[in-house]
């Protein structure tokens, strides 16, 4: 069972990939809480604060039970929190997901790529795992960009929590 203090930081030129703390709980709540966020997630309505401090405690337990999870991404320059990613395997899932979440008001400056490929790396080089996937809706088009430029490709349709899903896969080199 991993330690949490196991848990490793990612650096990118611009960003700090670090374990999520309970100080996050605002950070994600802000998430949480934006619709523009939340459109293509889960049932696609906003949460609770509540939520957001479970989620936390979810993304920890995740880490203790797999030893691999989500990691809280900062903004090296300021220190924010500006959104998650990580590696999610919760029972049930169709493979190892690659997933990736930033705050709307950074988005289209390549931030969630540049935290993706630091995953996609950590995953490949250090984990030794195999094939990571992702699970997106068909109509979020700026995911499927982020997933296509870190190397992924459309593998499938599936049927996935109710929904029609697309499933992406990338395979270690
Ligand atoms: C998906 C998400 C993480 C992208 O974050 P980001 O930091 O803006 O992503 P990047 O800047 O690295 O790349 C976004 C790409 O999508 C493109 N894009 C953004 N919005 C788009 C839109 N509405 N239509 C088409 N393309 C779009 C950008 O141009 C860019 O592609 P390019 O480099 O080829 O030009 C962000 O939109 C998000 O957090 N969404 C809510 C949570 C979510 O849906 N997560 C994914 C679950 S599968």
């Amino acid at each position: 069972m991993l330690d949490l203090n196991e848990i490793p930081t990612l650096e990118t030129p611009r960003l700090r990939l670090r374990r999520p703390r309970e100080r996050d709980t605002d950070g994600v709540a802000g998430l949480f809480a934006d619709a523009r966020y939340m459109r293509f997630l889960g049932d696609g309505k906003t949460a609770d604060r509540a939520a957001s401090w479970r989620a936390i405690a979810g993304a920890l337990g995740h880490w203790v039970l797999r030893d691999y999870g989500f990691f809280s991404i900062e903004d090296k320059a300021t220190g924010l929190f500006i959104g998650w990613s990580g590696l999610l395997h919760p029972e049930g899932w169709p493979g190892i997901e690659i997933a990736w979440g930033i705050a709307p008001s950074f988005w289209g400056q390549g931030l969630a790529t540049e935290a993706a490929r630091s995953v996609r790396d950590y995953a490949f080089e250090s984990l030794r795992l195999k094939r990571l996937v992702s699970i997106i809706h068909p109509e979020n088009t700026a995911s499927i960009r982020v997933a296509l430029k870190i190397g992924e490709r459309f593998e499938r349709s599936i049927e996935f929590q109710q929904k029609r899903l697309q499933l992406y896969a990338v395979v270690a080199a």
